[in-house]
């Protein structure tokens, strides 16, 4: 009995804490996903992503655009995967506006392809996924093979009082670049950019304030050609991504969430001693770039690193097992939530999380990957490049109780996953807390 009373009144406390850290804000989340095939022949139409897997507070029209009820910065992304031999281009739009593309294709075998973007919205802003004009795209799912998502999430209400924040970026390539080995990936459009933490001569994100940061990179390559991308924090590798594929264009991407102190720098490079062939256009967005604080030494007194709940961990070294992926490298593990025993995330605090993940697959090998809430599967990425190492990625929100789990397992169909050494790391796991739920503080209040 006096362990329960313990017990509850940790939560409340924790509950409190991590309210003044996110403020007062009406959490907005959500992912959705597809779980059958969806074959367009002319495109042109939002994509109706048939399964709500989180909703939390999300508005929608009837043909599934989320609807903006609370002005903000948002963090949106979308994966798809194509039936095996088919296409797909797929645009998410503000409005009438592309904010970011994704193309996936590789010869016989079912193809992988997403992107993420952190966008300003006012109230009566929409935000949807929809086919490319005029061409034909088949996406490929299941009710247990979910590839094809869509998620939002509010990450700073306009009307949260910061003190020096909030901070978030948005960059886009919109032209053909070939990047020498080693040189700094400029990102020539500006989506976003609150808080001028990124500089477009120079492709730097330079942290205008100590905190915890979210990162995204996905990219395409020109056809026939390969990338070899790296995300740097100062000058130190953190993680990286590798796309080709046969004869055609391959996208990948990867994320990470890192501690930075004020004037610490993030960048995207092309791997020492090779050139990147990148696509871009004009009305094409694969290339991006985008960062947002999660949380920052500023948000209230009560605020403290310890109270934040964030991890971000690799695989450096090849692993094929039919059972949970376990990460052994750590970018960040605030709290020790992430286990590199047993790969599992146990969620210190009830709130509303959001995880990435990313993988690639050994040389002519494919990987299957799924994402489980405590035993309830969530999602997957597949990726098989014929004669290359195919990339893969995907991501939830998901509303958490105190001590839920969620983990990645390798489908026994054979997964291959692809890594080696400290510097060469691309299969990744990344969480964090949005938002306490406040709501079971109160119910026990
Ligand atoms: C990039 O290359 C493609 C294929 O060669 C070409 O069609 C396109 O116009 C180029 N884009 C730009 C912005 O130059």
């Amino acid at each position: 009995m006096s362990a329960l009373c313990i017990g509850i009144s940790t939560l409340v406390t924790i509950a409190v804490l991590g309210q003044s850290q996110l403020g007062n804000q009406d959490p907005t989340a959500f992912t959705k996903g597809l779980t059958l095939n969806l074959h367009s022949t002319i495109g042109g139409e939002k994509i109706s992503f048939n399964k709500r897997i989180t909703d939390i507070g999300a508005s929608f029209d009837s043909e599934g655009s989320f609807i903006c009820k609370t002005p903000g910065i948002y963090a949106f992304s979308f994966y798809g995967l194509t039936e095996q031999n088919s296409k797909l281009w797929l645009e998410m739009m503000k409005n009438d506006q592309l904010i970011a593309s994704i193309f996936a294709y590789t010869v016989a075998d079912y193809a992988d392809a997403g992107n993420a973007v952190i966008v300003h919205l006012n109230i009566g802003d929409k935000v949807y996924v929809k086919a490319h004009n005029n061409y034909v795209h088949t996406l490929y799912g299941r009710t247990n093979q979910i590839y094809n998502t869509f998620t939002g999430e509010l990450l700073f209400a306009d009307n949260l009082e910061l003190d020096g924040g909030p901070v978030g970026f948005s960059a886009v390539l919109t032209m053909n670049v070939t990047l020498s080995g080693g040189s700094v990936l400029n990102y020539n459009k500006v989506i976003t950019n609150i808080g001028s933490g990124y500089n477009s001569n120079t492709g730097t994100f330079t942290a205008p304030i100590e905190g915890t940061y979210l990162f995204h990179f996905h990219a395409l390559s020109y056809e026939s050609s390969e990338f070899w991308l790296e995300l740097f924090h100062d000058s130190h590798y953190v993680l990286g991504s590798y796309g080709y594929t046969g004869g055609y264009y391959a996208d990948a991407g990867n994320t990470a969430v890192l501690h930075l102190r004020k004037g610490d720098t993030v960048k995207i490079k092309s791997r020492p001693g090779r050139s990147a062939r990148l696509y871009g256009d004009d009305d094409e967005y694969y290339t991006t770039f985008c960062g947002v604080l999660l949380s920052s030494i500023i948000y209230g007194s009560g605020y403290d690193l310890q109270s934040e709940v964030a991890f971000s961990v690799g695989l450096s070294h090849n692993e094929h097992s039919t059972s949970k992926i376990v990460f052994n490298v750590v970018f960040l593990n605030q709290q020790n939530s992430y286990s590199t025993n047993t790969g599992i995330f146990t969620a210190p605090v009830a709130g509303i999380y959001a995880f990435h993940y990313h993988a690639l697959a050994q040389r002519a090998l494919s990987e299957w990957v799924e994402l489980y809430h405590n035993h309830v599967y969530i999602n997957s990425l597949y990726a098989h490049a014929v004669g290359g190492y195919g990339p893969g990625s995907n991501s939830a929100v998901l509303e958490l109780d105190v001590g839920d789990t969620v983990y990645l397992t390798m489908q026994n169909h054979g997964s291959y996953l692809y890594g080696d050494s400290d510097n060469n790391i691309y299969c990744t796991f990344s969480g964090y807390l949005l938002s306490p739920t406040a709501r079971h503080g109160a119910v026990i209040g």
